[in-house]
Parts: structure tokens; sequence; C-alpha cells
């Protein structure tokens, strides 16, 4: 059983006099503060966001998205890469004018960046424009924390390591009105030997089943069309905890609520991917046909070496039963390019892989080394103009497997989600999370429509709406 630690109501009702202080502090002086908010990294950090965004709004705050006229700067931080932490520290070096022109000003960096203890200390040392610091642990303590900031006697820096708590009922300030991100665990524990995830994030903890779904009864109930459910590794939710409900059993309890709506989830680990689940999968016709199902490697050699627990073989079973059960599934993954000791034999096993599978999309990264992370001290005689070739070969092998299957496509119609106004088209939906761009209103933005693929532009598919379903 782990140490999850439930945040008690009298605690986050602790926080309600400082985010009273907040909003007196600014009237007091006649000011209607404005926040800017720009998240880095994944959903887990949009959604922290949305929370982060929800507790200002209770403190009087309005938003902006331009932080020359913000009063308060947050950036939310990503660590999972080299070149994500580098453009955080770019992005926020260039806000030290804006504070240097309005004194008042304050700037917070949150986030997985500052979890991690050189971060934070070169926020201190180097940054001194910088009032607050603060790390996932404590967003429920947010309004304490900006109170403590705007005082103004001395910089706030709180990125303690007390791991495993959640916090329900903190107020939440959604971005969109179509989709939203729910949130159903936290952290992890599977210390792939790349990631830096489980050290920034802390053990993995799942919310309560019932929490969950009275979340997603709210989101049905205030007309949210697409729900996706978030965690690291959503096939080991409620495992940490004993609970009697696991993830397949939670999307069939989800998939029950009444309403027109869509569910997804991300991300999902192979080596917990069972057939139970794809049965599931194949039961509940809100659950999208889209997996994205993370393979990192096609080398069994490497797979071992990321501590990834599956082999080529095993992961190919696994996707091999989700099409027999549920035959129109299409899957997206992440791959690594570079792994510490990877030879070019690995790489093509990789190759061989995608193209064993034939991934709708794929998100393909370069090897970066975590401070603190098993693969960081591992020997890595390859060049980075050596991963570079490989990162394009695979890149331009993909182009050619997502254009094979666009092209498949031309001429057949499907069930599509009007989601978004891209200026002058508006982004539909498949059911295999595919987007096509189709011209039409701007109030057709969430109702569904069956769409006809009419040309087909090396990814991009454009469409037209043949029928407008609700
Ligand atoms: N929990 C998810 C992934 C979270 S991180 C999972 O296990 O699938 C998102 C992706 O970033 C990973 O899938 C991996 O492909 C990539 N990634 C993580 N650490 C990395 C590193 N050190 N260098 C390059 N890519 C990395
Ligand atoms: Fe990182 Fe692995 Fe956990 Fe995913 S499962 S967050 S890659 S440690
Ligand atoms: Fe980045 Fe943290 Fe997500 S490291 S990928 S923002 S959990």
């Amino acid at each position: 059983m782990s140490q999850t630690r439930i945040i008690s109501p009298e605690e986050l009702a602790a926080q309600r006099p400082f985010t009273d202080w907040v909003r007196a502090h600014y009237e007091a002086q006649g000011i209607a503060p404005l926040a800017y908010i720009r998240s880095f990294g994944c959903q887990q950090n949009v959604a922290d966001a949305e929370h982060i965004k929800g507790m200002l709004a209770e403190m009087g705050f309005g938003f902006t998205e331009e932080p020359g006229e913000a009063d308060f700067i947050l950036f939310n931080t990503c660590a999972v890469r080299e070149h994500a932490e580098d453009r955080v520290f770019g992005n926020v070096g260039a806000l030290k004018t804006f504070k240097t022109r309005k004194p008042s000003l304050l700037i917070a960096v949150c986030g997985c960046m500052v979890q991690q203890e050189h971060i934070a200390e070169k926020f201190k040392k180097s940054y001194p424009f910088v009032g607050l610091v603060f790390g996932t642990h404590v967003l429920y303590k947010f309004p304490e924390l900006l109170a403590g900031a705007l005082r103004g006697r001395k910089r706030v820096i709180e990125t303690p390591n007390e791991d495993g708590n959640i916090a329900e009922g903190i107020p939440v300030r959604r971005d969109g009105d179509v989709k939203a991100w729910l949130p159903i665990m936290y952290g992890c524990n599977n210390f792939c030997t790349y990631c830096i995830v489980p050290y920034v994030r802390g053990r993995e903890r799942s919310r309560k089943p019932e929490d969950v779904l009275a979340e997603a009864r709210d989101l049905v109930a205030a007309g949210y069309k697409e729900i996706t459910l978030l965690g690291q590794n959503v096939n080991s939710y409620g495992r940490s905890e004993g609970f009697e409900v696991d993830f397949p059993e939670l999307l069939r309890r989800i998939n029950a609520i009444p309403g027109d709506f869509i569910i997804r989830f991300m991300t999902s680990h192979p080596k917990d991917a069972t057939p139970r689940l794809f049965d599931t999968i194949a039961e509940c016709e809100k659950v999208s046909r889209h997996f994205h199902l993370p393979v990192q490697s096609g080398s069994n050699r490497i797979l071992k070496a990321m501590n990834r627990h599956y082999t080529r073989e095993s992961y190919l079973e696994v996707v091999d039963y989700a099409r027999k059960a549920v035959p129109d599934i299409s899957f997206t993954s992440d791959i690594i390019v570079g792994f510490p000791g990877e030879t070019r034999e690995d790489f093509e096993d990789t190759l061989s892989l995608i193209d064993r599978v034939g991934y709708t999309s794929l998100f393909t990264f370069i090897y970066s080394p975590r401070v603190g992370t098993p693969a960081a001290s591992m020997p890595d005689p390859i060049s980075a103009e050596e991963k570079s070739k490989w990162f394009q070969e695979l890149t331009a092998r993909q182009e050619e497997i997502a254009s094979r299957r666009l092209a498949d496509m031309m001429g057949k119609r499907f069930r599509a989600l009007l989601e978004t106004d891209a200026g002058g088209f508006i982004e539909a939906r498949l059911p295999d999370n595919v987007i096509v761009r189709v011209q039409g209103d701007r109030a057709l933005l969430g109702h569904r429509a069956i769409v006809e693929i009419t040309e087909t532009k090396s990814w991009i598919l454009i469409g037209n709406i043949v029928e407008i379903i609700d």
C-alpha cells in the first residue's frame, strides 16, 4: 500500500484566509490584477495550470495573454528533456525587463523543473527577480505561497519532496468548453532509466473512483464532449491503493454515465495493457478507438536497459490482441532515438517495429540525459550527429507510413467531433484521433458530424461535412 495522503477539507479551508488576503491586497490598491500563465510539458501540467487559474480567479484575478500587462506571471515547467528546460530558462530570463519596468510585478516558476534541487538552486541564485518558486507537491497551498510572496519581505521558495498527496476540491478554471482533462492519478512508480518524472512527480497514487466519477458527471452535465483521463500509467490505476475498481472498470463506469461524449486516456504503459482492457474498450462505445502506447524502442536489449519490463514480442502481442478485439483501433507511440549504448542494429529494430505496427503518428525524441537518472551515467558512444541522422531517418519512415494510411482513407466517411476553430477552417477529430480540416461555421464547434475525406496532403486530411449528427 502506498503512503497516499489526502489533503483534508480542513487543510484546504485553511487556505481561505490567504485567498481573501490576496484579493484585499489588490483591492486596497485599486488594482484589478491580471495573471499570465504559461505551461510547458504534458497534459498533467495543463491540468495543474487549470487548477492554479481556478485559485487565481477566486483571488480576484483576470487573465491575459500579454505578459507586459500582467501583475503576476507564472511559468509551469517541464523537466522531461534538456530542451524543455532550456526554453524555460530563456523565457524566464527575458522577463527581467518587465520586472524592471513594473516593480510590483510578481514572477513565479512552478512545476516539474523546480522539483530538482539543482534547478531550484539556480533560480534562487541566478534569477533574483523571480519572487516565488513552488514544486509539484504544494499546489494546494498556492494561495498561502502567493500571499507570502506578495507580502514581499523575502522570496518564497517551496519545493519540498513531501510525496504522495492528493487534494480534492481545488477550484478549476478550464481552458476550453468542449474538451476537458481529468487527472485520475498522479506520479509514477516505473523508473524507466532515462526518465525524470518519478523523481519530480513522486510515487504513483490514484484518486478515489467516486471522486473521478463525480467529476466526470459534472463535466458531462456542463456539456463537455470529450473527457481525457490523465495519468503517467493509467493502466495501473488504483493498484497502489488496492482499489477494487481498476482501470477497465473505471472506464466501464464512466462509459455508463448518460450523455453523448467521448472518453480518451493517456498514457498507457505496454506492460500493463491487458486483454481485459481491450475487451472493455470493445464494449464501451464512448471510449475512443485511438490508443497511445509508447514503445520507446524496438530492440529488446535497449528495452531492458530502459527498464521497460516488456519485449518487442510481448508489445506486438498486445497490439495484435487489441486489433482483434477492437478492429478499428489506431495506435500512436513515443520513441527515443539514441538511448545510451544504442547501436545501428538496435535502431533498425525500431524501424522494423514501426513498419510492423503502422502507427497513425509518432512522437519522436532524441535521448536527453537527466541528472540523477541511471541512464545519465551509462556509456553513450554514439555522436550527436549520428543520432540526429537516425532521428531524421525515423521521422521520414513514419511520414511514409502515415501518408499511406491517410491515402487509404480517401473518399471514406467518418463520424467526427468539430473541435477547434483554426482560423478559416474547423479541425474535426476522427474516432482514431486523426484531424480533418473542414469548412464550416464556428457555431458548429462542439457538434458531431459525418465527414467525407475529399483530399489527402502528406499528413493532412481535408474533408466535407456531409451531415450534422447533433
Ligand atoms: N508516462 C509516459 C511518458 C511520459 S514522458 C509513458 O511511460 O509512456 C513522455 C515521453 O517523453 C516518453 O514516452 C519518452 O518517449 C520521452 N522521454 C522521457 N524521458 C526522456 C529523455 N530523458 N530523453 C528523451 N525523451 C524522453
Ligand atoms: Fe517516465 Fe517510464 Fe514513468 Fe513514463 S512510465 S513517466 S517514461 S518513468
Ligand atoms: Fe514534463 Fe512533468 Fe509532464 S516533467 S512531461 S510536465 S510530468
